[in-house]
């Protein structure tokens, strides 16, 4: 066994590691950097255009507008959909909060619906029971980088009149039927937070949309609602992608498709291993679904301990997400426990294990064996 391999197989594994992106990049970067601190153009300028033209394109979309957040792509995308106080926006129970915050901020309200038991993405059977007079919207989530059940969800949406923004902050590159995730809705909204599939170095976000009407909206809202120079036509935010994480963007889109392989590679290594055992279930993903693997996770009844276990070993993990939106002060009163009971089960034993494009296949096997050393014997034949 090489020397490399060996000298692996000893060292903690962290459950990502971030500074593996510049090296392999070897000073690109840098340079990159340093060509627009150079350049004295750092918001709203040709970094920032090529870049959405490059995203748009890569999401077979007609227009992008680079945002300063993932979650303000999705409360911009919501407003220039017409979205406000007094309307409703169905969500998924299991996400990131910034998906039910971002609908808050609208000043409409989220309303949750809770997971689908097999793929953990919105249960769309669950949907029409959650539609009132009052609902506007649907924000599902491409969790994990797994696309949600588009044809259930757009079908329900165009049935009852409802604007669909598709949450892809952790799905860039993902396809459902063979259509990049982002593209389906009305609007797609991205996150480009560093730990992402598609990642800057801080902040970013971007809308995608064929709508050119709500593209322009969008444009006009991340500058302060302003049209031309001190014109102010609405009561806009200040959410711009800056030049730098724009010409970062465009640097590493081209190389998104082959991380994303890599990703599905260790993922396949992983569902391969694991599968083996008894006590260890995956989501399930439908045929029509390319996911991207933003996160690998597995549920365990025990799942603090295989944690702790792993943690003993110097093998990182991270769980995601221990505590749901409706249970967090800002909506635990309107969705008591016990209201959303996939999604909370869910809650209590997921767990993320270490996945990114760099991760040696070696290494992954080896948190393989330590999470089925920790779990117990494999299933018998
Ligand atoms: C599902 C989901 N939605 C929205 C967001 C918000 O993105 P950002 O952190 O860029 O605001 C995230 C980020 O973690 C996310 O995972």
């Amino acid at each position: 066994m090489p020397s490399n391999i060996v000298a692996c197989l000893s060292e903690p594994v962290p459950y990502l590691d971030l500074s593996a992106l510049p090296r392999e990049l070897d000073g690109e970067l840098e340079r990159t950097v340093a060509r627009v601190a150079a350049s004295g153009w750092y918001l709203l300028g040709p970094e920032l255009e090529a870049f959405e033209q490059d995203f748009a394109s890569y999401c077979g979309a007609r227009h992008c507008v680079g945002v300063g957040s993932g979650m303000s792509a999705i409360e911009l995308a919501l407003l220039a959909g017409g979205i406000g106080p007094g309307d409703e926006v169905i969500v998924p129970a299991y996400t990131w909060i910034a998906t039910w915050l971002a609908v808050t901020r609208t000043g409409a309200t989220p309303v949750p619906v809770d997971a689908d038991a097999a793929t953990y993405n919105i249960d769309p059977n669950l949907i029409p029971a959650a539609i009132t007079e009052r609902t506007a919207a649907i924000v599902p989530v491409h969790l994990r980088g797994e696309p949600a059940d588009m044809d259930a969800v757009t079908a329900i949406a165009a049935d009852a009149g409802l604007l669909v923004v598709e949450d892809a902050a952790q799905a860039h590159g993902a396809r459902h039927r063979g259509r990049r995730v982002g593209s389906i809705g009305e609007a797609g909204a991205f996150s480009f937070y560093p730990t992402k599939n598609l990642g800057c170095l801080g902040d970013g976000g971007a809308v995608v949309t064929d709508d050119e009407a709500l593209a322009e909206r969008v444009r006009l809202l991340r500058n302060y609602g302003m049209r031309n120079r001190y014109e102010i036509e609405t009561a806009g935010v200040n959410s711009r992608l800056a030049e730098i994480q724009a010409a970062v963007l465009r640097l590493l889109l081209p190389r998104l498709d082959e991380w994303n392989g890599a990703r599905a590679s260790l993922a396949a290594l992983y569902t391969s291993r694991l599968g083996s055992s008894d006590s260890i279930s995956m989501p399930a993903v439908p045929s029509w679904a390319d996911p991207v693997w933003h996160l690998f996770t597995i549920n365990h009844p025990n799942r603090d301990a295989v944690a702790n276990a792993l943690a003993e070993q110097e093998i990182g993990t991270l769980v995601h997400y221990p505590l749901l939106p409706h249970q967090t002060p800002p909506y635990e009163e309107e969705w008591p426990r016990g209201s959303l009971p996939v999604a909370e089960a869910l809650a209590t034993s997921t767990l993320s294990l270490p996945l990114y494009p760099q991760l040696e296949a070696a290494v992954c096997e080896r948190v393989a064996e330590a999470v089925l050393a920790t779990v117990g014997p494999a299933a018998s034949a």
